[in-house]
């Protein structure tokens, strides 16, 4: 099985950001720790904060991967263009928010991109990632 992670805007410099909003792992920790959680899964790992490259990274999917796991990060709020390859994708597509966003920002629960994946996770920091792989194992296996 092989799995797409895509992080988006701002998700490289994790490290930097607030710790009791974000936790206190890097990106890349994270990813290793998803390989370990998961050592039968072969997973790619894609961070941009182009909005165009996640958009192709969805189109490619097709035909590669079992599954998509996206953080869009601030592109949850805005990108109509993500939610639509989203929608028109033909594999699961799972969200995760580090962040708990229903205690945050009113403008951080507009959510446009999650309402065309298969769920989202939010508030669980990293292990957000780990449920995200055990939901579209889940999903795959119906
Ligand atoms: C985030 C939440 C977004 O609102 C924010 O812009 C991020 C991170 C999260 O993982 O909690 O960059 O996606």
């Amino acid at each position: 099985m092989k799995i797409l992670i895509i992080n988006g805007p701002n998700l490289d410099l994790l490290h930097l950001r607030d710790k009791n909003i974000y936790g206190g792992m890097s990106l890349s920790d994270i990813n290793r720790k998803i390989e370990q959680e998961f050592p039968d899964i072969e997973f790619d790992f894609v961070q941009s904060a182009s909005e165009e490259e996640i958009i192709h990274k969805i189109h490619g999917s097709r035909g590669i991967y079992e599954g998509i796991v996206i953080n869009p990060g601030a592109l949850s709020h805005s990108s109509i263009a993500i939610r639509d390859a989203i929608e028109f994708s033909s594999i699961p597509v799972v969200e995760v928010h580090l962040s708990n966003l229903s205690d945050r920002e009113k403008f951080r629960n507009v959510m446009l991109t999650a309402s065309k994946c298969a769920g989202y996770i939010s508030g669980f920091k990293e292990t957000g990632y780990l449920i995200a792989v055990y939901s579209i194992m889940k999903i795959i296996q119906k």
